[in-house]
Order: C-alpha cells, then structure tokens, then sequence
C-alpha cells in the first residue's frame, strides 16, 4: 500500500479514504475504485493476522460466500485480492448506515416499519439459506440500509457452508457469534442448522419491536444464562400497539428448543406477509423508504392509531371522526351540568383534556404507557 496525503492507494485499482469501522479481524475502509470511479467498501484482514492461514483462510472463505450471493437483501461483493501482504475484498457501499445505528437514534420505531425490516431481513436470510449457506452472525450492526430504505445483509465472517444430508454443521469448541444474538445452539456448542439464524433473527426482531435486547446482562456469562434460561416477556408486554399475531411470530422463533422453534426463514416470511397485509401494509419497502427518509415526519402522519393501519388504503379517518363527536357531546353535557348546579366546568377541563389526547402518542415513550389514563 502507497501513502500519499490522506489516502491510501491498494495497488493500482484502489484509493483508501478512511476507516469506517474496525472489528476484531479487520478494518473497514472507505474507497475508491478507480476503474469505475465510483465508492465502494473496503474491508482488510490485520496484517498481523494474515500470517496465519486459518484467518486468511476464513477471510477467503467469508469473500467467497459472499460471491455467491446475489440477492437485492444482500451485500453485495466485487472484488478480492492480496497487495503487499494485505488480504482484502471489495463491497458496494451502502451509505445509509446500520440497523444497530438506527435502534441506537430511535426512541420507537413504528410498528409497520418494524415488520417490514424484519421482513425484509428474513427475504435475505431465506436466499441465503437456499444456498446452503448459515450466516450465524445476525445481528443489528451486521444489517446495513441503503438511503432509499433496502436493508441488506452483510457481515458473512462467522459464515459457514452447511455440510451433510441433514443440513447441519458441527459447531466449534468454543461459542462463536455476539452474545447477546447467540442462539443456545451456539451458546452450548451443539450442532447448528438454519433454525440457530432463526432465533438470532427473532432477538433481533424483539429488539425492532421494543428497542430491548430480550437477554441482556452484566456481562457475558448472565447473557448466556438469560439465553439459556431467563423467560422473554413478549414484546405487547412492552408495547401496548403490539397485536398478539405479532408476538406469536416473534416468540415462535424465540423457542429455546429448536425442535418447537419455526423451522425455516420461508415460514416466516410468510408468517411476517401475513402480519404486514393485517396491518393494511401491502408494499412494505415504502414504510421503510419512508420511515428512513423522515422518522420525524412519518410519525406525525401516523400519529393516529387508526392513520397507522389504513395508510394503504388512505381511510381511517372515521375513527377519529367519531372521537370528536363524542368529545363535543362530552363537553355539552358538562356545560349543561355546570348550568344546573352538578359541576363547575372548569375542574373538568384537565380530564377532558387528557381524554382526547390520549390518541396522540407524540413521543415514542407513550407507546409502552396505558392509552387510558383513569
Ligand atoms: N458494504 C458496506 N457499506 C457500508 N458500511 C459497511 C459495509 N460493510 C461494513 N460496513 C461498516 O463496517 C462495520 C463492520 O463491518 P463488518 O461487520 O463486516 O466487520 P466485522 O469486522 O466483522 O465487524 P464485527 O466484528 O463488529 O461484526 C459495519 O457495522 C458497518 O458499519
Ligand atoms: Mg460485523
């Protein structure tokens, strides 16, 4: 590698601008390939690591994964090579950051968009299933999201080809994987099969709903006892807006026994649809074109429960309609009552008050608070 001002050349194909990020086994950088004069990603094994073969064979591995993929829910990989001793291979660049950095920013997130992540999370895991490939790494900061709102599966290092008949592969001494995601499979060191990504993708999708990790602890060991042990509360225990045939898909990965788990990511592809098109979402990729595009504004336009599942369909204003009504009828009725003596108007104003703008959530925190407020 040439140094020359801020940058970096990578032979004679790349120009290095600046880390983006570093994980254990390598650096991430932001580059320039100059062939197409365009932005890519450059992820680089550790010099120190690149002696040793078994790193540099994983890192091969994890690059030629990734070319086997191709699939719009998936990162997409363009180029591997060695300069200099530097082991690296090139991604596209998906410049709108990662799910962890929006869970981070977010004090909610609209249950449509929730869903449709989610779903949009499993269309990537499910392709990738199919080619008999378990990523065993999923978690928010391995999910990247374009700025037009396509969430993209990224991150194949732990990745591991599924070997045998039975579609299982022998798992390591030693567990591999970010504890908080770890399904008990891998906290235990059995075997691994497609239903280990299953349950990682569901802590995840717990973690969408009510920006909690369902197993989180002190420290690693109490994350594997949680894991292993502790009950999940399901997410309408933290969520009121949450419907039950939401927490059914959620907490049918969540099984800690594999053999009750959902069995495959296409099942619940289909379970997610089937709760998207309850919610009146029929093009889930909008809500999170949109949602990315302006979280502010999307929540002032769903503000209304009732504007949140017809926005399809652009009805739901009848609800709101009849709450006025009631609300007017209400204020009559006091107004009548003041005038015979029964009550004074005025104590009853704050009451009124709170019973009309319960419907306004305004603040996320509202969300997990009773809408009713007697
Ligand atoms: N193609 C890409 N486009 C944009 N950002 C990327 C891309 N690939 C990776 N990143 C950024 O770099 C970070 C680390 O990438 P990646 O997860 O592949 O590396 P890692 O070394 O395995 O990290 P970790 O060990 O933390 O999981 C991501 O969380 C993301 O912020
Ligand atoms: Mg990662």
């Amino acid at each position: 590698m040439i140094s020359s001002g801020s940058s970096v050349q990578l032979g004679d194909k790349y120009t290095m601008h600046r880390p983006l990020a570093s994980g254990g086994a390598s650096r991430i950088f932001l580059a320039r390939q100059l062939s197409l004069d365009r932005e890519v990603v450059i992820k680089v094994l550790r010099k120190q690591l690149s002696t040793q073969s078994e790193f540099r064979d994983r890192f091969a591995q994890e690059a030629r994964i990734l070319a086997r993929l191709e699939h719009p829910n998936i990162v997409q990989v363009i180029d591997f090579g060695e300069q200099e001793g530097f082991y690296y291979f090139v991604m596209e660049y998906v410049r709108g950051g990662t799910l962890r950095d929006l869970l981070e920013r977010a004090d909610h997130i609209p249950l449509d968009v929730a869903l449709a992540i989610a779903y949009f999370i499993a269309r990537g895991l499910d392709y990738v299933h199919g080619h008999k490939v378990l990523h065993l790494d999923v978690k928010p900061g391995n999910i990247l999201l374009t700025r037009s709102g396509i969430v993209k599966v990224a991150d194949f290092g732990l990745a591991r080809l599924v070997d045998g008949a039975e579609g299982q592969t022998a798992s390591r001494q030693y567990p591999a994987g970010t504890p908080l995601y770890m399904s008990p499979e891998q906290v235990q060191g059995s075997n691994l099969d497609a239903r280990s990504d299953i349950f990682s993708f569901s802590v995840l999708f717990y973690q969408l709903l009510t920006l909690k990790n369902p197993f989180a602890g002190r420290n690693t060991d109490e994350v594997y006892r949680n894991i292993l042990s502790c009950r999940v509360q399901p997410p309408s225990e933290l969520r009121s807006d949450i419907p039950v045939f939401v927490d059914d898909v959620v907490m049918g990965c969540l099984q800690r026994d594999k053999a009750t788990r959902s069995t495959s990511m296409s099942s619940l592809i289909g379970e997610l649809h089937g709760a998207l098109e309850k919610l009146g979402v029929h093009r889930p990729e909008e809500r999170v074109t949109r949602y990315l595009s302006d979280p502010n504004h999307y929540r002032t336009v769903l503000k209304k429960p009732s504007a949140r599942l017809n926005m399809d369909t652009g009805s739901g204003r009848s609800r709101s309609w009849r709450k006025t009504i009631i609300a007017l009828l209400l204020a009559a009725a006091l107004l009548a009552a003041e005038t015979w003596g029964l009550a004074r108007f005025s104590d009853l104003i704050p009451w009124l008050k709170s019973k009309t703008t319960t419907e306004e959530p305004g603040t996320g925190t509202a969300d997990d608070q009773p809408v009713n407020p007697d």
